[in-house]
């Protein structure tokens, strides 16, 4: 399959709009390789929230593609992040996925550095080793409104645009005064891209999402861009209602199509994503002014959709394995100060979401089984219910198209 396989430059060109990508961008190594090298270690990545580092030296280890990075909470409170590699002959030095540490000690030889990167001990390396000239290497690492993001770049791309645009709009959920009550982390056999592109539409929600269609409007004017980029009367009473209560709503979208951001109604009346469709917590994450103030919907391409309630709040984070391997990983977060089994029932406040991403594990895996018949064909999409699926793609081959065309590479 791969032997045979167009270069990705003729593919990019040979894209059909409206349409599904051809297989190789599904399937091979190669394009895999190209996905890692042209977005994910170029853009700005979603990490986790900042609340999981709670106290100084707290660190948590993430793993993009052949990069290992470790984030943690500096002495004055910073979360910095650096490579995973020690300065002297480069093992890891954490081994761990998550601890708390005093200082970054590598376990080969006892380079020690602080917080901070600096070596600050390395036993009988001479009078002309230079410890300054052997810190950890930095990685970038934005906060942003209780949000964590790390770029692997050398020069990172702007972040202000989208920090500044959504900050507000996380603002009224008080993201630094969270707790996590749940983490799932699951691995879908599936191209990160299936993953994204059932994501960004609800054609497949009435079929497969039981729990979810409860309270979920699968109308592709609420929960995604309208083809003119109006919304429904209803809808536009809801953006003037919450933001004339101090909660940023109105739909924003970034330049280039990487983010989006919009506080969407629910179903008629429903609060939460519960069976019942009331809040799960009842002290509340956040000052949202009404019960009924529907879902922050956010996303940032290529790592991220989220879901901010008016009780609690829901981050994903995309991480591609393999060409037919994603790892998805959830955290539900809920006020600090919120008592399980006494404010929440963790499976009244997890079940919709577990549930619903089992089930799209589900429809990306058997999407990705039937991509790998030699005879699949790229369909057409749904003008009404799929324009997300188109725009993400969009993005992608746009993000691909300005690395990998002729004419690009020509200019090089
Ligand atoms: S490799 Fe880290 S101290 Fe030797
Ligand atoms: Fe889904």
């Amino acid at each position: 399959m791969a032997s045979q396989t167009a270069p990705l430059s003729d593919l990019l060109v040979q894209h059909r709009p409206g349409h599904a990508l051809q297989q190789p961008f599904y399937t091979t190594p190669e394009i895999f390789e190209a996905d890692l090298e042209t977005i994910f270690y170029r853009e700005w990545l979603y990490a986790f929230p900042a609340c999981m580092l709670d106290k100084t030296g707290a660190y948590q280890r993430l793993k993009i593609g052949a990069y290992d990075v470790i984030a943690i909470r500096d002495g004055k409170g910073e979360i910095r992040a650096f490579h995973n590699t020690c300065r002297h002959r480069g093992s890891v030095i954490c081994s761990a996925s998550q601890g708390r540490v005093a200082k970054l000690t590598c376990p080969y030889h006892q380079w020690t550095y602080d917080l901070d990167g600096k070596l600050i001990w390395a036993r009988d390396m001479g009078a002309d080793f230079d410890p300054s000239q052997h810190g950890l290497k930095p990685v970038h690492c934005r906060t942003v409104a209780g949000l964590v993001y790390i770029c692997l770049a050398a020069d990172a791309p702007d972040f202000d645009a989208f920090a500044g645009t959504v900050a507000p709009y996380l603002g009224v959920h008080d993201l630094s005064n969270a707790k996590v009550a749940h983490q799932s982390t699951i691995i879908e056999k599936g191209n990160w891209k299936l993953v994204w592109e059932n994501n960004r539409e609800c054609y497949h929600c009435a079929g497969n999402h039981p729990d979810l269609c409860r309270t979920y409007p699968e109308d592709p004017t609420i929960t995604g861009v309208s083809a003119d980029g109006t919304f429904p009367e209803k809808v536009e009473t809801h953006f003037n209602r919450l933001e004339g209560a101090g909660a940023p709503s109105r739909f924003r979208m970034g330049e280039d199509g990487q983010f989006r951001v919009a506080r969407m109604p629910l179903l008629d009346g429903a609060e939460s994503y519960t069976v019942n469709g009331k809040i799960a917590v009842q002290k509340r994450l956040g000052q949202v002014p009404f019960l009924d103030a529907g879902t922050l919907l956010m996303f940032h391409y290529p790592t991220t959709w989220n879901h901010f309630l008016t009780d609690h709040s829901i981050t994903f984070r995309v991480t591609p394995i393999g060409p037919q391997e994603t790892e998805v990983q959830t955290t539900w977060l809920v006020n600090k100060d919120a008592v399980e089994g006494v404010d929440y029932d963790l499976e009244n406040l997890t079940r919709v979401w577990t549930h619903t991403n089992d089930e799209d594990r589900r429809v990306v895996e058997d999407n990705q089984q039937g991509i790998n018949s030699p005879v699949y064909e790229p369909g057409p999409y749904s003008t009404t219910h799929e324009d997300g699926v188109a725009q993400f793609v969009s993005w992608y081959l746009d993000r691909m198209r300005a690395a990998h065309t002729p004419s690009t590479l020509a200019a090089e």
